[in-house]
C-alpha cells in the first residue's frame, strides 16, 4: 500500500486560561501530587519555575535515563519482533514514552487527537465523546467554543489516563482535496491560528500537554511520506508558518509534532531550518519536538537538526534515538549538551503544564458523557453553515405535515472522518461494514440519527425515509412532500485525499433527481471540506453540517427547526470547480508507493480566498460566508492607529426578527503596496444580538497582517502608503464598507514585536 501507516499496520493482529483570562481551568479528575520533601527532590518544589526544575532534575539523570525521555513507542498493537513493547503502554493509545520514576518523572501516555480521545479498531476500542470536525470548530469563529471543546476532550484524555494529547492540527487548507482538512482549521492563518491556539489552551487546562502539528506544510496526504514541498521562506512565513506561529503564541503547546513530508529537499523531522531556526530560535519554543509516527529517518542528522524525540517505534525502520543515539553521544557525534537539551525540552513542559505535579491515573468511570455531549453539540451548533436558504424554506415550521428524508444513513447516524483522529463513540458504529473497513477506516457513523431527532420534533407529521440508492424511487417519494431533506456525505480520511470535489457515490445525481421532483429540497451536507454543487440552483437550501460529532443529530435538527439560529461561517473557500485551484490536478494523484515527487507551492502565501481574489475568480461560496435566519447590518466603520496599533471599530445590528449571531470580519487591502493578494483577514468578532439590538465592537490588528516578511533581516515590514480597512460579512461581500487610512513605514521583529512602531 502506498501509505506508510498502512504498510506499518498491515501486520497488526487486531485491526489495528485561560483563553479569556480569568477562565477557570476545567474540572479535572486527578490523583494528588506526592511531593517528596523539597530537600530530597528540589525539582518537586512547585514554587520554582519550570526551567529551574527541569535543570535540577536533569542533573540527577544518568545517560540512560536521559535517553529514555527521547524514545517513543507505538501505543497500538504492532509487529514487536524487533523491539520490546513496554508493558506500561496503555491499550488503544497512540504512543508511550518512559519517564524516570526513580526521580518522580512520570511516563508519557499519548492519545490522538483534535476531536477527542481516539481509538483504533478492535473489541477494546474506547468509547469517548467526539467534537465536530476541526473545520466545524473553525467555522464557529468563536474562541470560547474552541477553548471549551479543548477543555472537554482534554478532561476525557486525563480521565482515560493520558497526559499528552496529539491535537493542535493547524495545517493550512491550501489543498481543498486534502483528506485531513477536517482535522484542521481552514485556510486563513489568523483564524486557524487563533482557533487552534484556543483549543490547545483548553486541552492543557487539564494539566496535560497538547501538541501543535504537523510542522510543517503537510498540506496533502497523497504521497505525504515521500513528497517534497517547495516554497520559499517568505511565502511560508506569511502562510502556513504564520498559522502555526499564532497557534503557538496563543496556545503555548508543550510539544510540536514535525511532519512526514520534506520541505525544500529535507525531511521535516531533520530540517534544521524548520526546527532549530524557525521554531526554536525565532519563535523561542521551549518544549520538545516529537516526530510524527514513522517520520524519523536518522540519528545524528535528526538530533542535530532539532528533533528531540522519536515517536511510534516500531513504526520507524530503526530505533534511531535508542542505542544508536547513545553511541553517537558517547562518541561525541551528537554533543552531550544536545542530548541534555533534548531531555530538558521534554521536562520543561511536563513541569510547566502540571504533568509532573498532577500525575494521571485512569478514572474514566467519572466521565459525564451527557455533559460532554452537550459541549460537542454547542460546538456543532455554532459551526454549521447555512449556505443557501431561498424563500426562507428554513427554518421548518411545526405546521409541516409531510417530510421525506433521503440518504446519508440519516436514519442511523452522522458521519465522522477517518484515520488516527477517529473517536469511537459511546454506543458504537451505527453503520458498520462500510468500505474501507481497515485503515484509514473503518467508515464510522456515530449513533446519532438526524431522522429520529426530526421525528421527535414533529410527532404528528408523516416522515418517510429513503436510503437514496434508487434516485427515481427517492424522487417519486419526494414529489408530494411539504419539504425534502437530502443528507449527502463525503467520507475523507488521513493518508488519502479525495480525487476531486464532487460528492461521491452518484449523490449529485440523486440530489438533482429529487430537486427536479420537488423544489422544496433542502440538502444537509456532512463533508470533510468543500464540495461542488452542480444542483445548487435547483435546491431551496443547503446546510453544511461538516462531521458534526457525538450530538450531530440534535445539532442538525435544532438548526433545521430554528431552535438554534445558524451562525457558522466558512473557514475555507468553496470553489466552483477544481479548475479554479492553483493545482487543478492534485500532485502525485493517484498515489504510487514510494514515488518521490515535488509539490511546488507557486501560489506562495496566496492561499484560499487570497488566490481567488488575486485571480479574480468567483467561488461557489466565499470564505467567511454564512447565512442566518435573521438579517444583520454592519456599519460605522472607523479605523485608526493608537499607541502603535491599528484599531477598527464598527457596529453590528440585528435588523431581522429573531435573535442571532453575526461574524463581523475586518479585512485590510493595501492601496499602494503589493501583497501576495489583494486583501487579508485582519480581525473578526462574533456577536450575539436580539432582534433590533446593536453592539459596537472593536478589534486590533496583528501588525504581521499589515506587513511583508523580509527573510534576510527576519523582520515584518509595513510599507508607507494608503490601506483600505474593510468591514464585511464574507471575503466577497457586496455590502462591504471601507475606510482608507495612511500608514507610515513600520517594522517588527520575527515575532511581530515593534522595532519601529506603527503611526
Ligand atoms: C498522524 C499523526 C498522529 C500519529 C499518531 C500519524 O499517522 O499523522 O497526526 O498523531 O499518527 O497516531
Amino acid at each position: 500500500m502506498p501509505f506508510k501507516r498502512k504498510i506499518r499496520q498491515a501486520g497488526i493482529a487486531a485491526a489495528v486560561l485561560a483563553l479569556c483570562s480569568g477562565m477557570p481551568p476545567a474540572a479535572v479528575a486527578e490523583t494528588a501530587a506526592t511531593h517528596a520533601p523539597a530537600g530530597a527532590r528540589p525539582w518537586m518544589n512547585v514554587k520554582l519555575g519550570p526551567a529551574e526544575r527541569a535543570d535540577l532534575v536533569l542533573k540527577e539523570m544518568t545517560l540512560d535515563e536521559k535517553l529514555k525521555l527521547v524514545m517513543g513507542y507505538l501505543g497500538g498493537d504492532a509487529d514487536w519482533k524487533k523491539f520490546k513493547r513496554p508493558a506500561e503502554v496503555r491499550t488503544q493509545s497512540a504512543g508511550f514514552v518512559y519517564g524516570v520514576e526513580r526521580l518522580g518523572i512520570p511516563h508519557l501516555w499519548e492519545t490522538d487527537a483534535g476531536q477527542g480521545v481516539a481509538s483504533q479498531a478492535g473489541p477494546d476500542a474506547r468509547q469517548a465523546t467526539a467534537l465536530p470536525s476541526g473545520l466545524n470548530t473553525a467555522a464557529t469563529w468563536d474562541l470560547k467554543t474552541a477553548y471549551e471543546g479543548g477543555a472537554m476532550i482534554g478532561a476525557e484524555a486525563r480521565a482515560f489516563g493520558f497526559n499528552v494529547m496529539l491535537a493542535g492540527g493547524v495545517n493550512l487548507a491550501r489543498e481543498p482535496r486534502n483528506g485531513r482538512n477536517f482535522e484542521y482549521a481552514g485556510e486563513d492563518p489568523l483564524l486557524a491560528g487563533k482557533i487552534v491556539g484556543a483549543q490547545i489552551k483548553g486541552i492543557q487546562s487539564n494539566r496535560i500537554v497538547s501538541t501543535l502539528k504537523h510542522f510543517a506544510l503537510n498540506d496533502q496526504e497523497t504521497g505525504r511520506t515521500t513528497l517534497n514541498v517547495k516554497i520559499d521562506d517568505q511565502a511560508a512565513r506569511m502562510s502556513d508558518l504564520l498559522a502555526l506561529q499564532i497557534a503557538n503564541e496563543d496556545g503555548n503547546p508543550g510539544s510540536v509534532m514535525c511532519s512526514y513530508n520534506q520541505l525544500n529537499g529535507v525531511y521535516a523531522c531533520e530540517n534544521s531550518y524548520l526546527l532549530n531556526e524557525v521554531l526554536k530560535k525565532d519563535w523561542g519554543f521551549k518544549g520538545w519536538v516529537m516526530s510524527d509516527w514513522g517520520a524519523t529517518h536518522s540519528t545524528i542528522p535528526a538530533a542535530i537538526a532539532g528533533l528531540d524525540q522519536q515517536s511510534g517505534l516500531p513504526f520507524d525502520v530503526s530505533d534511531y534515538f535508542g542505542p544508536q543515539l547513545k553511541e553517537a553521544v558517547q562518541n561525541g557525534w551528537v554533543p552531550q549538551s544536545r542530548l541534555d537539551d533534548m531531555a530538558r525540552r521534554v521536562l520543561h513542559p511536563m513541569f510547566e503544564h502540571g504533568v509532573v505535579d498532577h500525575p494521571v491515573a485512569p478514572s474514566s468511570d467519572a466521565i459525564d458523557f451527557k455533559a460532554n455531549a452537550a459541549v460537542a453539540q454547542k460546538d456543532a451548533q455554532e459551526g454549521m453553515v447555512l449556505l443557501k436558504n431561498a424563500d426562507r424554506v428554513l427554518p421548518l415550521g411545526k405546521s409541516v405535515k409531510k417530510i421525506t428524508v433521503i440518504g446519508g444513513y440519516a436514519d442511523r447516524g452522522v458521519l465522522a472522518g477517518g484515520g488516527s483522529s477517529l473517536v469511537y463513540p459511546v454506543g458504537g458504529n451505527a453503520v458498520p461494514g462500510l468500505e474501507p473497513k481497515s485503515w484509514p477506516g473503518p467508515v464510522m457513523y456515530y449513533p446519532s440519527s438526524p431522522l429520529k431527532a426530526i421525528q421527535k420534533r414533529l410527532p404528528q407529521a408523516a416522515i418517510a425515509y429513503h436510503d437514496g440508492t434508487d434516485p427515481a424511487a427517492a424522487a417519486k417519494a419526494a414529489r408530494d412532500s411539504d419539504v425534502v431533506l437530502v443528507f449527502a456525505t463525503q467520507w475523507t480520511a488521513e493518508a488519502m485525499d479525495v480525487p476531486d470535489l464532487s460528492l461521491p457515490n452518484k449523490q449529485d445525481g440523486l440530489i438533482a433527481a429529487v430537486a427536479a421532483a420537488n423544489p422544496k429540497t433542502v440538502v444537509v451536507l456532512e463533508t470533510g471540506g468543500p464540495v461542488t454543487m452542480p444542483w445548487l440552483p435547483n435546491v431551496a437550501a443547503v446546510l453544511e453540517a461538516w462531521y458534526p460529532g457525538t450530538s450531530g443529530h440534535e445539532a442538525i435538527a435544532s438548526i433545521l427547526f430554528g431552535e438554534v439560529n445558524p451562525s457558522g461561517h466558512l473557514p475555507m473557500t468553496f470553489p466552483a470547480s477544481e479548475s479554479q485551484l492553483p493545482r487543478p490536478k492534485l500532485d502525485g494523484y493517484p498515489q504510487v508507493q514510494d514515488q518521490r515527487f515535488d509539490v511546488t507551492y507557486h501560489e506562495g502565501a496566496a492561499v484560499g480566498y487570497k488566490w481567488f481574489d488575486l485571480k479574480g475568480l468567483k467561488p461557489l461560496f466565499p470564505f467567511g460566508h454564512g447565512l442566518s435566519y435573521t438579517e444583520f447590518a454592519l456599519s460605522g466603520l472607523e479605523a485608526g492607529v493608537k499607541d502603535g496599533v491599528l484599531h477598527a471599530s464598527f457596529t453590528a445590528k440585528n435588523v431581522g426578527k429573531v435573535a442571532g449571531k453575526e461574524v463581523a470580519q475586518v479585512y485590510v487591502a493595501p492601496v499602494d503596496a503589493r501583497w501576495e493578494a489583494p486583501k487579508r483577514l485582519a480581525g473578526f468578532q462574533k456577536v450575539d444580538l436580539k432582534p433590533g439590538a446593536s453592539v459596537k465592537s472593536s478589534i486590533t490588528v496583528d501588525p504581521r497582517l499589515l506587513a511583508v516578511f523580509d527573510s534576510a533581516s527576519k523582520t515584518w515590514n509595513v510599507a508607507e502608503g494608503d490601506y483600505k480597512v474593510i468591514l464585511a460579512a464574507s471575503a466577497a461581500d457586496d455590502k462591504a464598507s471601507g475606510v482608507v487610512l495612511r500608514l507610515k513605514a513600520a517594522s517588527y521583529d520575527v515575532n511581530g514585536k515593534p522595532l519601529t512602531p506603527l503611526r
